[in-house]
């Protein structure tokens, strides 16, 4: 399984910041956003990554993870020079993807609680997984309509009158097909590929599953100076309450066994003195935490 973390888009909602910063390496809380999704891909294991982002902005990309080798990583990078929709990166990702299946994550999407269900879900999948979170806003989004045994009767991108409270929020997991199906795309009115699309090609194959987020899972919004500011303030709660960072990905890397004891030394070494070194340093110490962690 790949993973594609998609990290374009011009931001102008957080205009004029947007002209010289890249939303997805703006800071929540204590680390750039990107981290959180790519924590959420080394969860469910995957390890083999590409980060698609505009010419200007790969390069803060690349100088944040390499090649991805110290996380036990491997990163590639591409580069989508207009944002020409979300179902673009099956496109530009095609030779990366190969003829594997792959996850993609948007770098803007921020989830928080017990993710396991989206590890079963990759092992789990053959056609197409998506995931359907209620919100109160879903005209913002792509919405699932379901019959009243809850079967998917359609899948609409921002309706403007939205056939129930459910949003698709942005992790998608295809199988191979997905490649296939994108290349047969036409833009749509706001002349992007759509990943709705894609979604009602599986549909229509009766090859899309769709999961819910219960309720123990947040999923946050970044889309905006407030939302962002919300997003912060809820991860430094959680953080400052339990003393344990979200998405720290040496962390991350070091509890799902991808870096050995010696390697997480070796990164802590490298870090100025700052409280994220001191955590990964409580970390290193506390080896209990290590062996209890349920992979
Ligand atoms: C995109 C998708 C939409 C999905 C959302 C999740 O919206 O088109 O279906 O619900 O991501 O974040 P966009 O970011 O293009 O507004």
């Amino acid at each position: 399984m790949k993973g594609i973390i998609l990290a374009g888009g011009e931001g102008s909602r957080l205009y004029p910041t947007s002209i010289i910063y890249s939303k997805q390496l703006t800071m929540i809380y204590d680390k750039p956003m990107i981290y959180y999704p790519l924590s959420v891909l080394m969860l469910v294991g995957i390890r083999d990554i590409l980060i698609i982002s505009n010419d200007e902005t790969i390069l803060f990309y690349e100088k944040l993870f390499k090649d991805g080798s110290q996380f036990g990583l491997s990163f590639s990078y591409s580069i989508q020079d207009k944002p020409r929709g979300l179902a673009d990166a099956f496109l530009i990702g095609e030779k990366f993807i190969s003829d594997d299946s792959v996850t993609m994550i948007l770098g803007d999407n921020i989830f928080y609680g017990k993710l396991d269900f989206i590890r079963n879900a990759v092992k789990l999948n053959k056609g197409a997984t998506v995931f359907g979170y209620y919100v109160k806003d879903p005209q913002r989004y792509g919405v699932i309509e379901f019959d009243e045994n809850g079967k998917v009767i359609s899948i609409e991108e921002k309706p403007k009158k939205p056939k129930s409270n459910f949003a698709i929020v942005g992790l998608y997991i295809y199988n191979n097909d997905v490649i296939e199906i994108a290349k047969k795309l036409k833009p749509s009115t706001r002349g992007e590929l759509e990943i709705t699309d894609i979604n009602k090609e599986y549909l229509k194959l009766n090859k899309l599953k769709v999961e819910l987020f219960g309720r123990g899972i947040a999923w946050l919004d970044t889309g905006t100076p407030q939302s962002l500011l919300e997003a912060s303030t809820f991860i430094g709660a959680v953080e400052h309450r339990q003393d344990l960072k979200i998405a720290c990905i040496e962390e991350v890397a070091y509890m799902m066994d991808f870096i050995s004891r010696k390697e997480l030394k070796e990164l802590i070494n490298k870090m100025p003195n700052c409280s994220y070194k001191s955590y990964l340093i409580k970390i290193f110490s506390n080896t209990h935490m290590h062996n209890r962690y349920q992979k």
